[in-house]
C-alpha cells in the first residue's frame, strides 16, 4: 500500500468487535483474564495496550519494520536504543556531530559512565566514519538525517554498508522526514527512532517517540526493554499521535513548499548570510538527499549578518512563534545556541558553526506569504 493510504487510514480497523473506525481510546492500565491461565492477549497496559498496538503497528507498516514500540518522548525512544546496545562486547558509538543537543546530554551524562564511548562524527563524510570505524571496536552508527540544525545530508545506503561490513548497526534518527519523505530500512538501517512529538503527531499537542526494528530479532529486544523499563506512550497520546499521522502526507506536501519560498527568500535577504535548506538547488546535501528521499523537509536554519539582530527578530515575529520544538503546522523559530543545542560544549558549537548568529525555522502550514511577511518585518 502507498504511504498516504496507510496514513489516511492509520488505526482504522483495529477494534473488528465494533467496527469503530477511530482506534478506540482503551484508557485502562490492567485487563481482566477469563480463567487462570487465560488472556483476552493484553495484561497490563505498559506491556501491551490496544491502541497502542494499532499506533505501532502502524508506524512498523509505515516504515516497512518488524516491529515498532511507542515512547513516551523521543529521548526515551533514544535512550531505548543505547540500551539495546550498552550490554554488548562493542563500546563505541558513531554519533552524527551535530545531533540534538538532548542526545549528546543523554549519551554524556548517563551512557558514557556506564561504559560507551561516544565519538562525534561529520556522519555526512563517508571518509570520517571510515576512519572513526577503523578504530574498531564500533556497536552502532547513529546518524541524524538531516543533521540538526546544520541539515547536513548523510548517505545512508553507504553507511548501511559501511557499518554492516564492521559489524556495527545503522540507526536513523528519521524524525526531520518521517517515513513519508524516507524510509531508512529501504537503504540498510537496522533500527529508525523518532521524536514522534515533531512530524508525525504534527500539531504540538503531544510528547512521543517511537523505534522501529527491522528485524523480529531486535524487535523482540526492544520490547523486551520496553516492557522491563517502562517508559511507554498513554493510550491517549497514542490515540492523538494516530490522529495526526492522518494527514502527515498533505501537511509535509505544504511545509515543504512553504519551506522552499522562504529559503529562497531568506538566501535573497541582504541581512541573512548563510541559509542551510537541503532543497535548494545549491545546498550541498541537495543532490544526496534527492537521490534518497521523496523530499527535502521543511526544517530551514540561516545566520544573520549580525547577531545583535537576533533580539529584535525573536521579539518583533507574529507568525512564527519563537519556541523550542519543530514539525507542528504551526511555524516556529528557535535559537539552537541557548535552545536546542545549549548541551552541546561551546567549543564544539563554535566549530560546527552554531554560534549567536544562527536561527532555526520550523515551517508550518500557514500562508507562504504570511510567512515571508513575517521574516520580513521581523529583520527591518
Ligand atoms: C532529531 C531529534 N531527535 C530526538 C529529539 C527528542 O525528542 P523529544 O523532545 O520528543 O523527547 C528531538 C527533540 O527536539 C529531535 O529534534
Amino acid at each position: 500500500m502507498q504511504p498516504d493510504t496507510l496514513l489516511a487510514q492509520a488505526g482504522n480497523h483495529s477494534d473488528p468487535r465494533t467496527g469503530a473506525l477511530s482506534a478506540p481510546i482503551y484508557q485502562s492500565a490492567t485487563f481482566s483474564h477469563p480463567a487462570l491461565g487465560e488472556s483476552t492477549g493484553y495484561d497490563y497496559s505498559r506491556t501491551s495496550n490496544p491502541t497502542r498496538a494499532a499506533l505501532e503497528s502502524t508506524l512498523a507498516a509505515l516504515d516497512g519494520g518488524n516491529r515498532a514500540c511507542a515512547f513516551s518522548s523521543g529521548m526515551a525512544a533514544l535512550d531505548a536504543v543505547f540500551r539495546l546496545i550498552q550490554d554488548g562486547p562493542r563500546k563505541r558509538v558513531i554519533i552524527t556531530e551535530d545531533p540534538y543537543g538532548g542526545t549528546v546530554r543523554l549519551v554524556e551524562k548517563f551512557f558514557r559512565p556506564a561504559g560507551l564511548e561516544p565519538v562525534y562524527v561529520d556522519t555526512s563524510s563517508i571518509k570520517a566514519v571510515e576512519a572513526a570505524l577503523l578504530q574498531g571496536n564500533v556497536a552502532m552508527i547513529l546518524v541524524e538525517i538531516p543533521s540538526n540544525p546544520l541539515l547536513r545530508v548523510a548517505d545512508i545506503r553507504s553507511l548501511a554498508s559501511l557499518a554492516h561490513r564492521s559489524g556495527a548497526l545503522l540507526a536513523v534518527d528519521n524524525t526531520f522526514l518521517t517515513p513519508y519523505l524516507f524510509r531508512p530500512f529501504d537503504h540498510g538501517a537496522d533500527l529508525i527512532v523518532y521524536s514522534a512529538t515533531k512530524y508525525l503527531s504534527g500539531h504540538n499537542d503531544v510528547v512521543a517517540g517511537a523505534v522501529i526494528c527491522r528485524t523480529e530479532e531486535w524487535g523482540a529486544r526492544l520490547a523486551y526493554m520496553q516492557n522491563a523499563v517502562g517508559a511507554v506512550l498513554g493510550p491517549f497520546d497514542c490515540w492523538l499521535l494516530l490522529r495526526g499521522l492522518k494527514t502527515l502526507g498533505i501537511r509535509l506536501e505544504r511545509q515543504q513548499d512553504n519551506a522552499l519560498g522562504i529559503a529562497r527568500f531568506l538566501a535573497s535577504h541582504p541581512q541573512v548570510c548563510h541559509v542551510r535548506y537541503p532543497g535548494l538547488a545549491d545546498d550541498p546535501g541537495h543532490a544526496l538527499l534527492k537521490r534518497q528521499a521523496k523530499g527535502f523537509g521543511a526544517m530551514i536554519s540561516f545566520e544573520t549578518d549580525d547577531p545583535e539582530r537576533i533580539p529584535d527578530i525573536l521579539k518583533k515575529v507574529r507568525v512564527f512563534s519563537f519556541a523550542e520544538s519543530l514539525g507542528g503546522v504551526e511555524s516556529l523559530i528557535t535559537y539552537p545556541l541557548v535552545q536546542t543545542h545549549a548541551d552541546i560544549p561551546g567549543d564544539v558549537r563554535e566549530r560546527l558553526g552554531i554560534n549567536e548568529r544562527l536561527l532555526r525555522l520550523s515551517v508550518g502550514i500557514e500562508h507562504v506569504d504570511d510567512l515571508i511577511a513575517d521574516l520580513k518585518h521581523a529583520m527591518t
